[in-house]
């Protein structure tokens, strides 16, 4: 059964918190006449070492809020942990109600299309690369693509503490792309929402001799084809854009800066308050 309405309904992204602003950040800019629900769930955050059981169970009811409560049109988990853990049951579930997307499908479109990469790093939380979503979808589009995954538990809470571009960023992130395991990529994806935050750092690191995907644009971009697709975009934007999350507190809302660009106000849910 296909939710109810028109092309003006809201697009719902979530996200274990705030990283996923960078998502949303990037369909604002593709999509500017989308009005977007966006919903971090800080109370549970972070998902990056959570089971996928659990992680099943909390995006399972994020969805269900912005379907039943607010109408949305489609759902974009920004998350990649929550993509990797939860993307199948959702889409599953929602199977011909409303296009769900994640940031991993776009993303391994992305890399694919470009031929020349022989060898493909990942980095992310370590409940993504322990699912090992990412390299069974890649050899199986793939099978010759050389990949290696590794997990930076570091980077998200480094971020998320206004530690990036410094010093301290560097020596972390250096310590990681050293790794062993990520000689000779061509390319490196950024599979976590923070870490379209230390780009430049990476590639400088690289030198610009590595080629950085962000999910970020990929999935806007995707976004975009598939609301087109669907005859579900929006002409004219109904409304200012509306941030939820789980647990409030004015530390999340002066970090949103770092991910939105700009100030944005924080409102709480109360989708958790019977527990
Ligand atoms: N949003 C998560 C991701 O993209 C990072 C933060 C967390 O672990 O919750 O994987």
């Amino acid at each position: 059964m296909k939710m109810q309405g028109d092309k003006n309904r809201t697009i719902g992204i979530f996200d274990s918190g705030i990283g996923g602003l960078t998502v949303a950040n990037a369909v604002s800019k593709i999509l500017p006449n989308e009005q977007l629900i966006y919903f971090g769930d800080t109370a549970h955050l972070p998902y990056g070492d959570k089971s996928k059981e659990l992680i099943q169970r909390y995006a399972l009811r994020i969805t269900d809020f912005l379907l039943h409560e607010k109408n949305c049109k489609a759902i974009v988990i920004a998350c990649n942990t929550a993509s990797a853990a939860a993307y199948e049951a959702l889409r599953d579930k929602y199977k011909g109600v409303v296009p769900v997307l994640n940031v991993i499908d776009p993303m391994i479109e992305a890399v694919i299309a470009e031929e020349s990469i022989q060898k493909v790093g990942i980095i992310a939380t370590k409940t993504t690369i322990t699912s090992g979503v990412y390299q069974e979808k890649f050899t199986r589009r793939k099978p010759t693509l050389q990949f290696a995954a590794l997990a930076t538990p570091l980077l998200a809470s480094m971020i998320e503490e206004g530690f990036y571009n410094n010093n301290i960023s560097r020596a972390v992130l250096e310590s990681y792309l050293e790794n062993d395991s990520l000689k000779d990529i061509d390319a490196l994806v950024l599979a976590c929402t923070h870490y379209p935050l230390i780009k430049t750092e990476i590639n400088n690191f690289y030198k610009g001799k590595v080629k950085i995907f962000d999910s970020a644009e990929v999935v806007a971009k995707k976004l975009k084809l598939i609301l087109e697709k669907e005859g579900l975009a929006s002409e004219t934007k109904s409304g200012k854009d509306i941030f939820y999350v789980t647990d409030y507190t004015q530390a999340f809302e002066q970090t949103t800066r770092i991910f939105y660009g700009t100030e944005i106000y924080l409102q709480q849910s109360e989708i958790w308050k019977e527990v």
